[in-house]
């Protein structure tokens, strides 16, 4: 059975994108919001870095999960009830859902309303006995999850090391948020991409082929295509380093000479050089993300790392 529990439409109209857009380009240093990297394109070239052979996070998360599934599976117990935040494919949340005992329910949460009504869709007709919920909704922002009957474990899943996609304040604030979801004792399990030889992580955000260059470039594809911009592809570039300050890689895109660009009613200068910054994937010691969910009110479990300690997952229970 499938309960389709709420459906927000955030996808901005283009006059909020004209309005952010303008706003991160007007400041200094320049950004734009990393929001818009995801339309059908970009989506569709984000599956593709999860598959390149540079991008190690995906596939050894995967791995990862499957090795401790059966671990996950004891630690939450009979009749949970599973939230998943950004589900996408649900891929990873199958590998824990096979294994769990008596699971439930699961809710998936994500943006995109048509992705979500086909994969819970495919995961109820799997798994007849299970609870599916799909809530339509950016999981950044309070969202309510449906009343569930039961007393088992409430769990949020949050693979893919999203959580590295917001600052370290950042994170504390989402992991907060999630204690309302899931309850005062309550659990998360994170994957989160952990700090290594930084010639790793250039790879991973400079492949070969240029589809992190393409997912990147996207945004300036978009600006010309749904707001009129005039960005000459040609005079911008990919950039993306590992900031060790700061332990997080930084996704730009670089002015290659001195220019301007018209959006909506104003023009934009830009140096030779010049950045807009797009996003930033911060990496943690195993020690540190522990450190972190304690100033959220989480204690840490169990976590676990591939042999080459390049991904983590944790599981977090509230501390009620
Ligand atoms: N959560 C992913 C990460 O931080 C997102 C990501 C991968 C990404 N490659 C990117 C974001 C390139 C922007 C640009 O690894």
């Amino acid at each position: 059975m499938i309960d389709v529990a709420s459906f927000k439409d955030y996808r901005p109209n283009s006059n909020e994108m004209l309005s952010e857009a303008l706003k991160g380009l007007l400041a200094t240093p320049k950004t734009l919001p990393c929001k818009y990297f995801y339309d059908e394109k970009g989506s569709d070239l984000f599956q593709q870095i999860c598959q390149l052979p540079e991008y190690y996070p995906t596939r050894t998360e995967t791995l990862l999960l499957q090795s401790i599934a059966g671990e996950v599976a004891e630690l939450i117990g009979p009749a949970c009830q599973m939230i998943e935040y950004g589900s996408g494919s649900s891929e990873k949340m199958h590998i824990i859902l096979e294994a769990l005992i008596k699971p439930e329910s699961f809710t998936a949460v994500d943006i995109s309303k048509e992705h979500l009504l086909s994969v819970t869709k495919a995961l109820s007709n799997e798994f007849p006995k299970l609870k599916v919920h799909a809530v339509s909704a950016d999981f950044v922002y309070p969202f309510s999850v449906p009343e569930m009957i039961g007393h088992g474990l409430r769990v949020g899943f949050f693979p893919g090391s999203t959580i590295g996609n917001f600052t370290r304040d950042g994170a504390i604030d989402f992991l907060r948020g999630t204690r309302e979801v899931v309850g005062p004792s309550g659990a998360m399990l994170i994957g989160l991409d952990l700090k290594k030889d930084e010639r790793i992580l250039h790879a991973a955000y400079n492949d070969s082929q240029g589809v992190t260059a393409a997912f990147n470039m996207n945004l300036l594809t978009r600006l010309n295509s749904e707001l009129g911009a005039t960005f000459n592809l040609n005079e911008f570039c990919h950039e993306a380093f590992y900031n060790s300050e700061i332990g997080r890689v930084e996704m730009h895109l670089k002015s290659l000479s001195e220019q301007t660009v018209q959006l909506g009613p104003k023009t934009i200068s830009f140096k030779k050089n010049e950045t807009i910054h797009t996003e930033n994937s911060y990496k943690y010691g195993i020690d540190e993300f522990i450190e972190l969910a304690k100033c959220a009110g989480y204690k840490t479990l169990k976590s676990w790392s591939d042999k080459d300690n390049l991904f983590g997952i944790y599981f977090l229970q509230g501390i009620s």
